[in-house]
């Protein structure tokens, strides 16, 4: 595995490889669910680069830049293990320069949501997305469902820029307790952990509701509320459609259920495909 931090040792590198490459861009903190995403692209593809950036732009006045988890020796040896041919470490001055052109995220889609609760972040994600998907060559390039909104933006940008890569949607995983894996669970303290769990249960009751034939979204959203008490603020529970249109009715297939809360430091969100 090659560690690079700049542009010209990142083209060096590439010039190296030939065939396909799958492409993983990370913010570090590795854990399970950057692991299975890592896996997947290993194996569906020739060559493998993680990136790894706590991207800035993403990232709202007052939120958690400064604090979020960073470990990057324990990331290097993950990915090491993991067969990573290139990992792109860059530092903020390689990715951005002052008075940057930007792109930003749709004026629905892109502000309702996690877009309505935090403005301004899909705008900076989708802004370093595009430069790691061009500074990468991905032929594919994996994204998790546990960020569903990004994912969806992410499609939509490399569709309506005609970019030429492929975006893989991954599978969400969990603790054995259902707590999906995320960078940020190590905010979580003491008895938290335990009242997290409310998030992944509260979809599981509403899978447990649609599998029992329940399809009214207000009947799902209400009884989902009711688990999430243990919640310290319910941000949002949302039943929209796969292209993130509300729905009244669940429908099987084209349906995702999203819940955004906090509980103790940490705001949490978990979602779930049906
Ligand atoms: P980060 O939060 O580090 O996540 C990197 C990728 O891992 C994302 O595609 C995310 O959806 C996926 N992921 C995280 N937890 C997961 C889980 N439990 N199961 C499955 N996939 C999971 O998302 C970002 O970084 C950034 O916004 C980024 C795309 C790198 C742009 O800065």
């Amino acid at each position: 595995m090659v560690i690079v931090q700049t542009i010209e040792a990142l083209e060096e590198a590439k010039n190296a490889l030939t065939g396909s490459i799958g492409f993983v861009p990370t913010m570090g903190a590795l854990h399970k669910g950057h692991l299975a995403l890592i896996q997947q692209a290993k194996q569906e593809n020739d060559h493998l680069i993680v990136s790894i950036f706590v991207n800035p732009t993403q990232f709202l006045e007052g939120e958690d830049l400064d604090a979020y988890p960073r470990k990057e020796e324990a990331d290097i040896k993950i990915c090491k293990l993991a067969g990573v041919d290139i990992l792109f470490m860059p530092t903020i001055d390689v990715m951005y320069e002052e008075d940057e052109l930007c792109i930003g995220a749709p004026a629905v889609r892109g502000y309702i949501l996690e877009g309505e609760k935090r403005p301004g972040h899909f705008d900076g994600m989708l802004q370093v997305v595009m430069k790691l998907l061009n500074l990468s060559g991905a032929t594919n390039a994996y994204f998790g469902k546990k960020d569903a909104q990004q994912l969806a933006l992410i499609t939509q940008m490399v569709k309506n820029y005609f970019m030429d890569v492929n975006i893989i949607p991954c599978n969400i995983v969990r603790d054995d307790n259902g707590l999906a894996l995320s960078s940020r669970n190590v905010y979580l303290e003491g008895e938290e952990k335990t009242r997290a769990l409310c998030i992944s249960r509260s979809l599981k009751r509403a899978t447990n509701m649609i599998i029992a034939g329940e399809r009214n979204t207000e009947v799902i959203k209400k009884e989902m509320l009711s688990v999430l008490e243990d919640a310290d603020q319910v941000e949002y529970i949302a039943i929209v459609d796969r292209e993130f249109n509300a729905v009244d009715n669940v429908e099987i297939g084209n349906t995702i259920i999203l819940v955004a809360a906090w509980v103790g430091k940490p705001r949490l969100i978990d979602n779930l495909w049906i």
